[in-house]
This record gives structure tokens, C-alpha cells and sequence, in this order.
């Protein structure tokens, strides 16, 4: 892609339920895209200089997302992609943030699909000690509602590759941009 073109391309967020792929999708964007990545989990740690478990043990959920909406605020002021964690959404006022930084990019999964990925992961707190299906289940009927509230594109990705959703994601950023 020519220098003109990727410089005039917006910068995504990426949102969804924990196992989505939004830091492995990220990634491969930022490679192709030539834009930097910023994990919003790897800033919160980075800032509580503290991994997230600890963070929830210690100060309680609710410090956590004071943590993650402080970051999130920071990180959309720049010209970057952003990883966002699965419940970024949770505040309205972070949502009211997402919705006036499009385009914010949803990748959908079916908790069935999710809880294979992450089922056993101790990095996190919310479905550690639970049966992971469960718990994606019930945070998919929480949180579908408030990812679709701020989509500018939705993409289900349990059928597509990883290559195919990045593609699609490109396509989607040329269509929207004025190269
Ligand atoms: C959370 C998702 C995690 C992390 C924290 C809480 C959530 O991020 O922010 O454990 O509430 O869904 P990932 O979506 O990157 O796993």
C-alpha cells in the first residue's frame, strides 16, 4: 500500500469478549497498516506497574476500570490502533468515548467459541475458578447490546481466519477514507 494511502486511513478500536482475537487481530493490522498498537490491558498493567489479576485481587474491579477508562480516554487522543479489553463498554462514558472516535470495530464470537481459547487462563480474573462458557455466556447477553451500541463494523468471526478478518478490516478502513 502506497505511504499516501496508509497515512490517510483512520485508526480502529478493537472491541469483543475476552478470546475475540483484538490483540492477535491488532497486531497483524498494525504490521500491514504500519500504525502502532496499544494493548489497553498491557496499559493499565504498565500504569498499576501490577498484572490484572493482582489489580482485581487487591483494589477490587472497580479500581481496575477506573484504571482502564483513564487509559482508554488517553490512548484515543493518538494515532493508533487500540486493543481494548472485553468490558471497555461497560461505562457509559466510555462508550460515549468509543462512539466519537470511530471507526470501532466489534469481532463477534459465540461464547463456545471464546471459552475453547481462553478456558484455564489465570491472566483472567473474571472467569478464573468458573466454568468459562458459563460466564462468556452470560457476558455476551450483558455485553452484545453495548459492543453493538458503538460498532461502525461488526464482523463474526468465528467461520473467518485470522487473514480474512484483517483483509475485511482494511477493506472497510480504504472505504471510509479519503485516499
Ligand atoms: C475483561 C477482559 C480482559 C481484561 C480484564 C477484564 C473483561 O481483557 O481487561 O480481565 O471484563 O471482559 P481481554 O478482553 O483482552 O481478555
Amino acid at each position: 500500500m502506497k505511504e499516501k494511502t496508509l497515512r490517510a486511513l483512520p485508526h480502529p478500536v478493537l472491541i469483543g469478549l475476552m478470546g475475540s482475537g483484538k490483540s492477535s487481530i491488532g497486531r497483524r493490522l498494525s504490521k500491514r497498516l504500519k500504525m502502532p498498537l496499544v494493548d489497553l490491558d498491557e496499559v493499565v498493567v504498565h500504569n498499576a506497574d501490577m498484572s490484572i489479576p493482582d489489580i482485581f485481587a487487591r483494589h477490587g474491579e472497580k479500581h481496575f476500570r477506573d484504571l482502564e477508562s483513564a487509559a482508554l480516554a488517553d490512548k484515543l487522543e493518538r494515532r493508533v490502533i487500540i486493543a481494548t479489553g472485553g468490558g471497555v463498554v461497560l461505562r457509559e462514558a466510555n462508550r460515549q468515548l468509543l462512539k466519537a472516535h470511530p471507526p470501532v470495530i466489534w469481532l463477534k464470537a459465540a461464547p463456545e467459541f471464546l471459552a475453547k481459547r481462553i478456558a484455564g487462563d489465570t491472566n483472567r480474573p473474571l472467569i478464573t475458578n468458573q466454568d468459562a462458557l458459563e460466564k462468556l455466556t452470560a457476558l455476551a447477553e450483558e455485553r452484545y447490546p453495548l459492543y453493538a451500541e458503538c460498532a461502525d463494523l461488526v464482523i463474526e468471526r468465528c467461520e473467518m481466519s485470522k487473514k480474512e478478518i484483517t483483509d475485511l478490516i482494511i477493506k472497510f478502513l480504504k472505504k471510509g477514507s479519503k485516499a
